[in-house]
Order: structure tokens, then C-alpha cells, then sequence
């Protein structure tokens, strides 16, 4: 397939230095992954994500969110990273200064190879006190329906961030910096509707990155951006790779 790149942000990206990339849901659709605001099936069809990505929600019915999470997480284990992914893993090995961003809580970035992922949202590969007495660990060494902390007893949640919780801080720090400092920064496959993360873009463009979107569909970013390739980020990335870096 021909997917035209803008001969200009080949010539930009082969001399920049500090790159950085935030990525979002769309990244994991070519690998058979619903984006977050995409409809539920099944069961789920007749709950809003929103409704269930929220700790008023798990204190109501944790086994409920429990479920939901459960059946997520067992679909990103079955997929597989796509070539997306896998070209920002090229990316990352070709520029002297390269730094991934995800809101993705599926692991994709890192099983494709990619060293080092800012989480902003977590990792659904994860669990994590619910009362907040420090204990992570990774799902499968915690087995059961609804598991409880082995540290105090407390029930046991997805590491991630749901609606109206914080960042983790020092994830939220590195993304910023690295946003303010890149020449180039990247906003794939995300809607850009959820803050902090859609801020990012604007703070590299104020600091005077050029701003590249690349997303199916147009987002609030596009008139700002400098560069909006629409299409496939699996298709679109490994082409702008390979015309770039060869
Ligand atoms: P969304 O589901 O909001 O947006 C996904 C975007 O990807 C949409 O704009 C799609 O058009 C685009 N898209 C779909 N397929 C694509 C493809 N193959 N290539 C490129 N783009 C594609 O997902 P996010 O923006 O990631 O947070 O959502 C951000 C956050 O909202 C999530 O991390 C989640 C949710 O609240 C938390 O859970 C805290």
C-alpha cells in the first residue's frame, strides 16, 4: 500500500535529536484490541467504560470491575504487538534521544521490545493494594477471584489509573520533561480527550517541537499539529521508519 509521507517530515526526523511519542488505544487496534472508547460486547454492552474505570465503582462491586479487568487483561495476553509497535521499537533504537509515552495499559510497547515505556495509566498485567500499603505485584503471583493483599488483607485492584485518580507522580514528571525538551514529539493513536496526557502535545508545541498526529480519525490536536498523517499507525509508522532511518 502507498502511504504518502511528507518528504519534509522524513528530512526533519532524520535530523532530530530528542524524539518523543505519546501513544493511546489506537496503537493496539491493528493487534485485535477495542479502543477504550469503542463499543463493549458481550456482557459488557451494557456498561460505559467510564462507569467502570472509577474506585466509587470497584468499592460498589468489586468483584464486577474484578471481572471486567479479568477479561481485558486475558485479551491483551492472547494478542499480539503489531507493526506499529514494533517500528517505534526501531525508532527507539535509531535516535540518540528517544522516549515512549503510553496511556496503554496493555504491555504491548514492551513485549514488542520497546526498553523504556513511560506508563502514564498503568499496567493491567499488574495488581496493586487497594487501600494503598505499598504492595505491587504481578497478576499471575496472585491467583483467585478477587484476591486480597497478602501485606493487610485489603482486596486487591488493577495497577492502573482509573477516572478521577492521579497520575503515579514520577511518571507524570519524566512525561513532561521529556514532552518540553523533544524537536519532535508524536501523538498516535489517541482520541486526546483525557487530561494530563492530552496536554503533552501542547506543551512540546509551545516549547517549539514540531507536533506530528497520527490517528484514524481527525482530534482536537489536529488543527494545532504540524504534521497529521490519518490512517493506521500500523501502516503509517513502519513506512515513515523505513523512509527515515532505511
Ligand atoms: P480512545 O479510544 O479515546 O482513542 C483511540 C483513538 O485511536 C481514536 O481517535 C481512534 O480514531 C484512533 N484509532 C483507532 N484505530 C487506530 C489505528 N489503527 N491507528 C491509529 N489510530 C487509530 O483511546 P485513548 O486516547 O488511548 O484512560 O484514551 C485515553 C484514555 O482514556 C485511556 O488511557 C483510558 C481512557 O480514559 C484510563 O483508563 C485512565
Amino acid at each position: 500500500m502507498d502511504i504518502p509521507i511528507p518528504p519534509e517530515l522524513v528530512r526533519i526526523l532524520g535530523q532530530a535529536g530528542r524524539l518523543t511519542v505519546l501513544t493511546g488505544a489506537g496503537v493496539s487496534q491493528e493487534s485485535g484490541l477495542r479502543t477504550f472508547r469503542d463499543a463493549q460486547t458481550g456482557l459488557w454492552k451494557q456498561y460505559r467504560p467510564e462507569d467502570l474505570a472509577t474506585s466509587q465503582a470497584f468499592e460498589r462491586d468489586p468483584q464486577l470491575i474484578w471481572d471486567w479487568y479479568a477479561v481485558r487483561r486475558s485479551r491483551a495476553g492472547e494478542v499480539q504487538p503489531n507493526p506499529g509497535h514494533q517500528a517505534l521499537v526501531v525508532m527507539e533504537r535509531r535516535s540518540s534521544n528517544f522516549t515512549l509515552i503510553t496511556q496503554n495499559v496493555d504491555g504491548l510497547h514492551q513485549r514488542a521490545g520497546s526498553a523504556r515505556v513511560i506508563e502514564l495509566h498503568g499496567n493491567i498485567t499488574r495488581v496493586r493494594c487497594s487501600r494503598g500499603c505499598g504492595l505491587v505485584a504481578a497478576w499471575e503471583e496472585i491467583p483467585g477471584q478477587l484476591p486480597h493483599c497478602p501485606e493487610c488483607g485489603a482486596n486487591l485492584r488493577p495497577d492502573v489509573v482509573w477516572f478521577g485518580e492521579s497520575l503515579p507522580r514520577p511518571a507524570l514528571e519524566a512525561a513532561v520533561e521529556a514532552s518540553r525538551n523533544c524537536q519532535v514529539f508524536f501523538s498516535i493513536g489517541t482520541s486526546g480527550l483525557v487530561q494530563p496526557a492530552a496536554s503533552l502535545a501542547y506543551a512540546a508545541g509551545h516549547r517549539g517541537a514540531v507536533v506530528v498526529e497520527i490517528n484514524a480519525e481527525g482530534t482536537p490536536l489536529s488543527p494545532k499539529a504540524d504534521f497529521v498523517l490519518l490512517g493506521k499507525s500500523g501502516e503509517i509508522l513502519p513506512e515513515l521508519v523505513q523512509q527515515t532511518w532505511g
